[in-house]
């Protein structure tokens, strides 16, 4: 039998308060695992601790992180340090979407993009690492983009975004390579442009299930590859999940 059962795993997702991450907070926490939800805005990252609250009655942590100011991503890591005994699973999630022509671009969201997605998600692994550590199963999962994929095509994203995308790629690559001889795997996942949806879509997230090939990649699709990865024995690294779909797949 092929399990990818994920009751009492603590895991930590960055940008939980909406689009991808709140989905993934939600789904998991319906499967029993425990979250620690992280973000940079108060009342959306409140809504989805209230969301699972009343979906599975545990209240899960939650903790502002703005992963663009060293500052805040220092006090959240030491926040969990001080709270938690171990962490089974890090979601580096979170990033500063930017499309545009770089003629376009503010100095502040050249720098958001490059800080949240390269400096922040470096630096709250590294601070989480120890914790992390304390897990007898602990898995970094860094989301990044078919923007981080060698020769794709920009398809609107900035210069420094599809940037940062290859930077996190690289992250994700050199990290794995640091952590061979220690109990963390790390597990990059690179989805195309993603169709919103949301267990709170209830009937169109079940329908989900059922997608003929045409459709789009969704939420419910990268929640599921993640869920698949993480539940690997010990033994087995997927290192790389490129997710790909003939509506607006990795090379269109
Ligand atoms: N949507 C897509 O088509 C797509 C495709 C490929 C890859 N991805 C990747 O999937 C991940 C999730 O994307 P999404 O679709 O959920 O995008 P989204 O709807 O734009 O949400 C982005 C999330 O990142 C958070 N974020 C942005 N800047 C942040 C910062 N400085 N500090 C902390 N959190 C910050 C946002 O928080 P706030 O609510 O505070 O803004 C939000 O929770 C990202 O890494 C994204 O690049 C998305």
């Amino acid at each position: 039998m092929i399990t990818t059962d994920i009751t009492g795993r603590r895991i930590a997702i960055t940008g939980a308060g909406r689009g991808l991450g709140e989905a993934m907070a939600v789904a998991f926490a319906d499967q029993g695992a425990e979250l620690i939800l992280l973000g940079r805005t108060a009342a959306t990252l409140a809504a989805t601790r209230d969301t699972i609250t009343r979906r599975t009655g545990r209240a899960p942590l939650a903790v502002a992180c703005d992963l663009a100011d060293t500052a805040s991503v220092a006090a959240a890591a030491g926040s969990l340090a001080a709270q938690l005994d171990r962490l089974d699973a890090l979601i580096n999630n979170g990033a500063f979407w930017l499309p545009g022509p770089l003629a376009d671009l503010t100095t502040e969201d050249i720098v958001q993009v490059v800080n949240s997605q390269i400096t922040g998600a470096a630096l709250l692994t590294q601070r989480l690492a120890p914790l992390l550590l304390k897990s007898a199963a602990p898995d970094i999962v860094n989301i990044v983009s078919t923007s981080g994929v060698v020769n794709t095509r920009l398809l609107g994203a900035s210069v420094p975004f599809y940037a940062a995308k290859h930077g996190q790629t690289g992250l994700t690559n050199g990290l794995r390579q640091e952590m061979a001889g220690t109990p963390i795997r790390v597990i990059g996942v690179y989805p195309p442009d993603i169709e919103d949806l949301s267990p709170l879509d209830g009937a169109a997230w079940n329908a989900a299930a059922a997608q003929p090939k045409a459709a789009k990649i969704n939420e419910r699709n990268v929640v599921e590859a993640v869920q698949f990865a993480i539940t690997r024995p010990r033994n087995c690294t997927i290192a790389t999940i490129v997710l790909d779909s003939d509506a607006g797949g990795t090379y269109q």
